[in-house]
C-alpha cells in the first residue's frame, strides 16, 4: 500500500493544470465499440481507470493503444468476444459501460455483475431494466449477467432515478437500435453531453443531452472520429478547494467553469474568493478561516457528490456548523472517521454529517477508502499541524494523476513513500 506524507500546514500558491475528464472518457472508451473504424481520443487523463478500460477493450479482441502522452487510438473493429472478465470488472464497475455497446453492435453481452463498493451497493437494475425495454433478454448466473437480443428496437425508458450510468448504458444502446428511443429522467452531467456530442460525431443522431429527455433515432452504423475529451469538473473543483483549505491563492487552468458553478457557489459561501480569470481559468484565494456552510449533494445540476468528501475536509477548520448532506450514494461517509482521528468534531445523522468547526485539525496516520475520500484526506492534511500519513494512495491514483506532485509544485510539503 503506497502512502502520501503531508507535513501540514501549508498554503499552496501558483497554478495548476485540469487535465481530461475520467468520467467522460470512460464512457466515450466503452462507446469506441460502435464503430468499426478507428477512433482517436485527446486529452486522455493518465489514470488507472483509463488503463483498466483499455485492457477491458482490448480483451474482448479491439484495440486500445497510446498513440501519444494524452492520445488513444481505439478501433472497435476487430472485436469478437463479448465477455468482460471478472478481475477486470472487479477493478472498475464503469467496465459495465461496455454491455451496451456489445449488445447493440454484437447482439449480446456477458459481464460479471459489478459488485459493490466502499461507497454503496451500485445496484445495476436501472440498467437491465432499459435493456428489456429496448428487446433484450436478461439471463443472471454464477456472479455474471447475461444480455442478448436479435436486434433493438427503440423505446420509451423512464429512469426511476438519473443514473449517469444507466444513461449513458442506454445512450450507447439505443444509437444502433431500431427506430427512436426516449430517455427520461436522463442524468444532466456534462460527461452525458460529452459522450452525445462523441456519438453525434460518430454519425449517431441524438438530442436533448444534458435535460431531462434524450432522444435517440437508431442508425445502421457509426464511424470512427477524432475527439477531444473535457476537463475534468471533479479534479478542478479539488483544487479549488486546496487552495481554499490552505488560504493560499490558486490559478486552475484547463476548466470549463460552467462546469464548476455548484462549487464556485460554494467556495464564496464559505468565505473563499473565486474569479473566473478567462474562459478556461478559475482563480480561488483562501480566507483566513473558512465559514461554515450546508452542503447537499444532488444530480447535475446539484452539487456533485463527487465533490462531497472535499468540501466536508474544507468544512472542518470552518467557523460555526454545517449540515451536509449525502443524497446520491447510500454510504459515502467513509472519509468521516478518518478526519475524526484528525481532529475533526463530526457526528453522522443518517445522510446527513454534523460538522462543527474546530480552529485547528493535527495531523495523523489515516487511511483513503475511496478515490474522493483519499484526495479529501490529503486536504485536510494540509491544513493540519503536523505530519499527516494518508495509506491507500492507489485509490487515489484511480482518479487523479499525479495529485502529489501537483500539490507540491504549489508549494506542499508532501511525498509518496
Ligand atoms: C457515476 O457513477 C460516476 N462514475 C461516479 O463517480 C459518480 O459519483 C456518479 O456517477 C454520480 O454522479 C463514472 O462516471 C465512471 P449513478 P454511476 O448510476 O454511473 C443508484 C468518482 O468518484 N443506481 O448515477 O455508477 C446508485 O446506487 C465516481 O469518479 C441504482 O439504484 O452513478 C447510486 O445510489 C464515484 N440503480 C445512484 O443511483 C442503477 O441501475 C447514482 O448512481 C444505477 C444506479
Amino acid at each position: 500500500m503506497e502512502r502520501a506524507v503531508i507535513k501540514g500546514r501549508a498554503t499552496l500558491n501558483g497554478s495548476v493544470r485540469v487535465e481530461g475528464s475520467k468520467n467522460a472518457v470512460l464512457p466515450i472508451l466503452a462507446a469506441s465499440i460502435l464503430a468499426d473504424s478507428p477512433c482517436i481520443i485527446k486529452d486522455v487523463p493518465s489514470l488507472d481507470d483509463v488503463t483498466c478500460m483499455c485492457e477491458v477493450l482490448r480483451s474482448l479482441g479491439g484495440q486500445a493503444n497510446p498513440s501519444g502522452p494524452t492520445t488513444l487510438e481505439l478501433n472497435g473493429g476487430g472485436i469478437k468476444s463479448t465477455e468482460a472478465p471478472y478481475e477486470l470488472v472487479r477493478r472498475m464497475r464503469a467496465s459495465f459501460l461496455v454491455m451496451g455497446p456489445l449488445l447493440a453492435k454484437l447482439g449480446r453481452a456477458k459481464i460479471s455483475l459489478p459488485g459493490g463498493c466502499a461507497i454503496g451497493a451500485r445496484p445495476i437494475d436501472l440498467h437491465l431494466k432499459g435493456f428489456e425495454l429496448l428487446g433484450a433478454r436478461i439471463a443472471m448466473g454464477d456472479g455474471f449477467v447475461k444480455v442478448s437480443a436479435r436486434g433493438l428496437v427503440g423505446n420509451r425508458i423512464y429512469l426511476d432515478f438519473p443514473s449517469v450510468g444507466a444513461t449513458e448504458n442506454l445512450m450507447m444502446a439505443a444509437c444502433l437500435a431500431e427506430g427512436t428511443t426516449f430517455i427520461e429522467n436522463a442524468a444532466e452531467e456534462p460527461e452525458i453531453i460529452d459522450l452525445a456530442n462523441f456519438l453525434s460525431n460518430m454519425g449517431a443522431v441524438l438530442r436533448g443531452a444534458g435535460t431531462k429527455v434524450i432522444r435517440i433515432d437508431g442508425k445502421k452504423q457509426l464511424c470512427g472520429v477524432e475527439y477531444t475529451v473535457i476537463p475534468d469538473r471533479i479534479e478542478a473543483g479539488t483544487y479549488l478547494v486546496a487552495g481554499a483549505i490552505s488560504g493560499g491563492n490558486v490559478l486552475v487552468e484547463n476548466v470549463v467553469p460552467e462546469h464548476l458553478k455548484p462549487m464556485i457557489a460554494k467556495l464564496r459561501e464559505s468565505g473563499a474568493r473565486v474569479e473566473e480569470e478567462s474562459a478556461t481559468q478559475v482563480r480561488v484565494i483562501g480566507s483566513r478561516r473558512p465559514i461554515a456552510a450546508d452542503i447537499k449533494t444532488l444530480p447535475y445540476p446539484g452539487f456533485p457528490t463527487d465533490m462531497q468528501a472535499q468540501m466536508m475536509a474544507l468544512m472542518c477548520t470552518a467557523e460555526g456548523t454545517s449540515l451536509v448532506t449525502e443524497t446520491v450514494f447510500e454510504n459515502r461517509f467513509m472519509h468521516v472517521p478518518e478526519m475524526k482521528r484528525m481532529g475533526a468534531q463530526i457526528k453522522i445523522e443518517g445522510r446527513s454529517a454534523i460538522i462543527r468547526g474546530v480552529p485547528r485539525v493535527w495531523g495523523a496516520p489515516v487511511k483513503a477508502t475511496d478515490l474522493r475520500a483519499g484526495a479529501a484526506l490529503l486536504l485536510l492534511g494540509l491544513a493540519a499541524d503536523g505530519v499527516t500519513d494518508v495509506t491507500g494512495v492507489e485509490h487515489i491514483d484511480r482518479g487523479y494523476s499525479d495529485i502529489v506532485g501537483k500539490i507540491r509544485a504549489l508549494g506542499a510539503d508532501i511525498k509518496r513513500v
